[in-house]
């Protein structure tokens, strides 16, 4: 069999598994509504959870970056691709997190690929060391990715259950008497799949007990979760308590692209000089710092951005529950409307499309067999009118599907 041959089956193969991706191009901008093959639909599927992937002041501000630092910077951080606005979006952050420092990366993804391996792997001067990393089952892929950088004599490897407090403990608890030379646990702040929040208190807790750095993937929780969208930590009262946060630009701070470790000052001088997705790629562009800047301006002056999202969250909780569909508990806008078997999802999801409601289904392997599920995301940028649009089609459709009761 020749190369082409080997790919062409195993795309039919994933085809086959029903875990084939198809793309659907939008033909608007992101927004609560947006415009699919000549219709408007409500969009329910994106991360844009504040709404300001298309705000006039991040647009205007993302404008006036490439008017006065150009277009790209044609270089990596240390060469010459550091402008003084990346440290400016560099300070804005920490200060908003509530960390000393923090270095920009160009996606969250890097940001994770760029944290573990960059110290795991280092001996600083001593030929033999073993570290120890704790992380939680449903971890995301950029986080497992980023462990599997670190080399396997370096370090032992556990995943504990997941937001199992005990469990985690357990672990630490084993290892204790173990000659490790740094113990990390590592943790979505936010799970996206469920939408639930990561055990932050105790986790913070167990830290310090086992003396064990804690690591925290705040992607879905940076402009979302606590009163004033500070995230995941503030949600859970444990701000500045975090030693290690990752997140990204890519979501609710204006969805572009970006992503950013926020940690002690000598830790991110440290991860400056060895951590290699930032070392060895290019540097955020300034329409991108300028927007990411802007939309944090937002966030900060405008606290009613992110009360908007918390009530239309609240709103659409309540009435999809009492249209009688599943969903998991919680209070974060990723709201999973469970439906068991795959084949309901992927009828639903594009069901709910004819009906004007954009909405992704996820079935095996990405959730567990029988857990197939609509990833409901609500947004700021939805009117009270367009939920109530989306609620109309989903009471239509699933009461079609009979998933809900006539
Ligand atoms: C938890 C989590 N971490 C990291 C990422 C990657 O973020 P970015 O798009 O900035 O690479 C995502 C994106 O889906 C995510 O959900």
């Amino acid at each position: 069999m020749n190369t082409f041959k080997l790919i062409t089956a195993e795309l039919q193969r994933l085809e086959q598994a029903k875990t084939y991706k198809y793309e659907t191009a939008l033909e608007s901008a992101q927004g609560g509504v947006v415009k699919v093959k000549g219709k408007d639909v409500v969009m329910l599927a994106s991360n844009n959870y504040l709404g300001l992937s298309n705000h006039p002041a991040v647009k205007k501000a993302a404008i006036e970056g490439i008017k006065k630092y150009g277009y790209g910077v044609a270089s990596v951080r240390f060469i010459c691709g550091t402008q003084d606005i990346h440290y400016e979006l560099e300070k804005k952050i920490s200060k908003f997190v509530g960390a000393e420092d923090t270095i920009l990366f160009s996606s969250c993804f890097a940001a994770n690929e760029g944290y573990f391996a960059s110290f795991i792997n280092e001996g600083f001067g001593s030929e033999q060391h073993k570290d120890v990393l704790y992380s939680d089952r449903l971890n995301h892929a950029s986080i497992i990715d980023g462990q599997r950088l670190c080399r396997p004599e370096f370090v032992d490897k556990k995943i504990y259950n997941h937001s199992d407090v005990a469990h985690l403990e357990q672990q630490l608890a084993e290892d204790v008497n173990n000659e490790y030379r740094f113990r990390i646990i590592a943790t979505d702040g936010v799970f996206s799949m469920e939408g639930d929040l990561a055990p932050l208190n105790n986790i913070v807790e167990l830290g310090k007990k086992y003396n064990a750095i804690v690591f925290m993937d705040d992607s879905h929780g940076i402009g979302v979760c606590g009163k004033t969208g500070r995230g995941t930590p503030e949600a859970k009262g444990v701000i500045n308590k975090i030693d290690v946060i990752t997140g990204t630009l890519g979501k609710a701070l204006g969805g572009a692209a970006g992503g950013y470790i926020s940690s002690s000052k000598e830790f991110i001088s440290y991860l400056r000089q060895k951590s290699r997705p930032y070392t060895f790629s290019n540097s955020l562009p300034p329409a991108i710092v300028f927007g990411a800047m802007a939309a944090m301006d937002l966030l900060m002056n405008d606290k009613s951005i992110v009360s908007r999202l918390h009530e239309n969250t609240a709103y659409f909780r309540k009435e999809i529950t009492s249209l009688g569909f599943t969903i998991l508990e919680g209070d974060h806008p990723i709201v999973p409307i469970m439906l068991g078997e795959a084949s309901v999802a992927q009828e639903m999801s594009a069901a709910l499309l004819k009906a004007g409601v954009y909405i992704k289904g996820l079935w095996f392997p990405v959730v567990p067999k029988g857990e197939a599920r609509l990833r409901t995301q609500i947004s700021a940028a939805l009117s009270k009118k367009d939920i109530d649009r989306a609620l109309e089609a989903f009471e239509k459709v699933g009461k079609k599907m009979k998933v809900i009761n006539q």
